[in-house]
């Protein structure tokens, strides 16, 4: 049934996912969205799941060189016409902002992205092929470096721990009973570094401590030529 809804939200009720966010994180959504920008490096960036664009203008707008990368054309239609509205502050960059496409098709040669970003990520972040295609595209290693092109994760859990929503969650329900939200979302973390491993990707989790929230990020770097 959740799983259901996120479809329609991500489909015929897109123009309703702004305010779905915003309220389910109590405002907080995109505060946990720009986790990642303090990760972002590189000439080349791409988003993947851009869904309504808000990271993706605000990437623009700082004059990062980023196209965003979503299956949904009616997410496209929502995120155009933000864009369109808000218009970049800087030059558009050189790459296209939007592309229709598949994760797990990226149209991108082997070993060209810098920083791949992934924030709230759908079903496709728990698939082997997704993280096959993601360490296809990410740049080796420099000559003379360790390390080379990244994929930042946020949002494959969140821990509120403060704030109404702690005490909200903490009412029992026969579901959590069965299995409690934290322990499946450590699974799904795991389960996520696992396969960027599989994909011969290093990876680390880090935790930031954000207003009333742990945002646990996957961090998964190509370190082999
Ligand atoms: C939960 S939303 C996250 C949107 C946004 N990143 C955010 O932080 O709110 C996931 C997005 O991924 C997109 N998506 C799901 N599967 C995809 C796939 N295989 N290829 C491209 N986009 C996909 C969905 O259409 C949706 O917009």
């Amino acid at each position: 049934m959740r799983l259901w809804l996120f479809h329609r939200l991500y489909a015929e009720l897109a123009w309703g996912y702004d305010a779905v966010s915003w309220m389910v994180s109590l405002g907080q959504w995109q505060e946990w969205r720009r986790a990642a920008l303090t990760y972002v490096a590189g000439e080349r960036v791409v988003e993947i799941g851009f869904g309504t664009g808000e990271l993706l203008w605000e990437l623009g707008s700082q004059g990062v060189a980023v196209c965003g990368i979503e299956l949904s054309p009616q997410m496209h239609r929502v995120a155009a016409a933000k864009i369109r509205r808000r218009s970049l502050r800087t030059p558009p960059p050189a790459m296209p902002l939007q592309v229709r496409a598949a994760i797990q098709h990226l149209p991108f040669a082997s070993g060209s992205v810098d920083t791949l970003v992934a924030t709230f990520p759908a079903e496709y972040i728990g698939q082997a092929r997704t993280w096959l295609e993601l360490a296809r595209v990410l740049k080796p290693p420099a000559p003379g470096e360790d390390v080379g092109g990244r994929c930042v994760v946020v949002g494959i859990s969140v821990y509120v721990h403060r704030g109404p929503q702690h005490w909200l969650r903490r009412i029992p329900t026969r579901r959590r009973v069965r299995r409690p939200a934290k322990r499946r979302d450590i699974d799904s973390l795991t389960r996520c570094s696992r396969l960027a491993e599989v994909a011969r990707l290093q990876t680390r989790i880090e935790v930031l401590e954000m207003r009333t929230a742990l945002l646990p990020m996957l961090i998964a770097e190509r370190v082999l030529p």
